[in-house]
């Protein structure tokens, strides 16, 4: 019997990186940033601010935060994310800077920071044996005394209430059409998730491209999260719904904020 290797899935973040704007074309990037810097400036961090977003992607909400009148740095794991975000920041004549780097070499980022941001769930990318504390750990070396670690993640209860999910995202630019099915599949006792992406770009009936990634995130509970804060030295000051500012998340809130002041 012959065995036929498939070819190896792209990395995450990867081919898919050119297609990431258009998929997430209707995301309120400039009013989650708004939300953001709300609640910096009502945690003592105002425009003017040195800001680094860790897990940048294509650098949609620094540069509103820059809009805004941060002084903004970027960081990610992807260069291909970074190709994108890198001609946002020309296109908006940006003074940004964006460092190719993982979560694992957060200490290489330049330090003195008012305030590290995490956005759209990416902490959620970090997997063990990597954990959240040492993670927190790094990135509080990059903060000055009392500076911040603001970041959104997924809720452990949320993701459990959630069945097996596939999510189908169709676009349209002229005549090319790109399609992308995302399946995700819970591995509950881990704390995992993977989900499958499929992509098709489509030029008439042309089938341009097809390809897969697979994405592996880990989630947490809120408790764990809270607990990862205050290991790695930071007080939490605000858990919040993400978008909101009023009121305590519940088990049912998929997205929950939380802000920690380097103590
Ligand atoms: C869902 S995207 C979010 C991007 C951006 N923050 C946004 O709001 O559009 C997740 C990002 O995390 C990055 N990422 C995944 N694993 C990472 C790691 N280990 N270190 C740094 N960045 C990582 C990916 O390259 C991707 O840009």
């Amino acid at each position: 019997m012959t065995s036929r290797k498939r070819k190896p899935a792209p990395a995450a973040f990867s081919r898919s990186a050119a297609l990431y704007d258009l998929l997430y074309a209707e995301k309120p990037y400039a009013r989650e940033a708004e939300y953001i810097s709300a609640l910096l400036a009502s945690h003592g961090v105002k425009p003017g601010g040195r800001l680094l977003d860790l897990a940048c992607g294509t650098g949609r909400h620094l540069l509103e935060w820059e809009r805004l009148g941060f002084v903004v740095a970027g960081a990610d794991a992807s260069a291909d994310m970074l190709d994108v975000a890198r001609a946002n920041a020309k296109a908006r004549r940006s003074k940004a800077t964006f460092h190719h780097r993982a979560f694992a070499q957060v200490e290489e980022l330049p330090g003195g920071q008012d305030a590290v941001v995490c956005m759209f769930s990416a902490v959620n990318y970090l997997l063990p044996p990597d954990t959240l504390a040492a993670l927190f750990g790094r990135i509080r070396t990059r903060l000055r005394r009392g500076g911040l670690l603001v970041l959104d993640h997924w809720n452990g209860f949320a993701v459990l209430a959630q069945s097996e999910a596939t999510r189908v995202v169709k676009k349209a630019v002229g005549d090319t059409t790109v399609l992308r099915i995302a399946r995700s599949r819970t591995q509950t006792m881990e704390q995992r998730v993977e989900v499958a992406y499929n992509y098709m770009v489509l030029r008439g009936d042309v089938v341009e491209q097809d390809f897969e990634e697979r994405h592996q995130l880990a989630f947490h509970f809120p408790n764990e999260m809270r607990r990862a804060f205050v290991e790695a030295g930071f007080k939490v000051e605000a858990e919040l719904p993400f978008l909101e500012a009023a009121r305590a998340p519940t088990a049912q809130d998929f997205h929950i904020t939380v802000v920690g002041r380097a103590v």
